[in-house]
C-alpha cells in the first residue's frame, strides 16, 4: 500500500507521519518512510541543490530537478518495497510537483507537469493521499523559529497558489482525504487513521 503525504510547508506532514508509522507498526504491518525530494543518495543531493537559497533554478529546471529525484526514489525504493508487500508512506509525491511547480511557479503547462508526473512516478499512483489543508498564515505561525528554505522563501501569493493547486487536485481525485490541520495533533491522527484503515 501506498500512502502519501501533501500540503504546504509546515502543515504537519512530519509530525502526522511519525504518529501513522508507529500506529501501522503496532499492528504488526511493515513501514517504510520516505521524504521527497530525497529518501536515496542521488535524491538527497538534488535536494540539497533545490532548497539551496543561494542558487538560482529555472522553473523549468527546478520541475525536471525534483522529477529526476522522485524517478531515482520510485526505482530504488518504492517499487522494491511495494513489491515486497510493504506499507509505503511518502512525506510529498508527484501533487507536490503540480501545485508548486504548476500552480506556484504558474507559468509551466499543467498538461506537460502531468505527463511528466507519471514517467517520472514510473506509473506508481497512491492509494490514498492524506492532505493537511493549513492556511498560510498558520503555517507562518508554526514555523516562524525555522531558517526558510529556496521554497519557503516563495512568499504568501505563490503559496496561496499552491493551496488552490492542492484544492484542485482533492477535488479531482478520488484517493484525497481532505483533513483540516488546524486542530489538535491528536485529532488529526485520529482522522488519518479513520481514512487509512478501511483500506488495510
Ligand atoms: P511539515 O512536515 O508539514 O513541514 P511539521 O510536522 O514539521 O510539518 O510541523 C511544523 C511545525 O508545526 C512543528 O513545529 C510542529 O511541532 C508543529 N505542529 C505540527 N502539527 C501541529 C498541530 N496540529 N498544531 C500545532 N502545531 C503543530
Ligand atoms: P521540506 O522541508 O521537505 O518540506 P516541508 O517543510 O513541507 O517538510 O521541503 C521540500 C520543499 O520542496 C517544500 O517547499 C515543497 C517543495 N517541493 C516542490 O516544490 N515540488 C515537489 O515536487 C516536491 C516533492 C517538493
Amino acid at each position: 500500500m501506498l500512502i502519501s503525504f501533501e500540503g504546504i510547508d509546515g502543515s504537519g506532514k512530519s509530525t502526522q507521519i511519525a504518529l501513522l508509522e508507529e500506529y501501522l507498526i503496532e499492528k504488526g504491518l511493515n513501514v517504510c518512510v520516505y521524504r521527497e525530494p530525497g529518501g536515496v543518495q542521488i535524491s538527497e543531493k538534488i535536494r540539497d541543490l533545490l532548497l539551496n537559497s543561494k542558487v538560482d533554478i529555472h522553473p523549468v529546471s527546478e520541475m525536471l530537478l525534483f522529477s529526476a529525484a522522485r524517478a531515482q526514489l520510485v526505482a530504488e525504493k518504492v517499487i522494491p518495497d511495494l513489491k515486497a508487500g510493504k506499507v509505503v508512506i511518502l512525506d510529498r509525491f508527484y501533487d507536490s510537483t503540480t501545485a508548486y511547480q504548476g500552480y506556484g511557479r504558474g507559468n509551466l503547462s499543467l498538461n506537460y507537469i502531468h505527463d511528466i508526473n507519471k514517467i517520472a512516478s514510473l506509473n506508481c499512483e497512491p492509494d490514498i493521499t492524506i492532505y493537511l489543508k493549513l492556511t498560510w498564515e498558520e503555517s507562518k505561525l508554526r514555523t516562524a523559529h525555522k531558517q526558510e528554505d529556496r521554497m519557503e522563501k516563495a512568499g504568501e501569493e505563490f503559496f496561496n497558489r499552491v493551496i488552490q493547486g492542492f484544492d484542485y487536485l482533492a477535488n479531482k481525485h478520488s484517493r484525497f482525504a481532505v483533513i483540516d490541520a488546524d486542530s489538535s495533533v491528536n485529532k488529526i491522527h485520529q482522522e488519518i487513521i479513520k481514512n487509512v484503515e478501511v483500506l488495510l
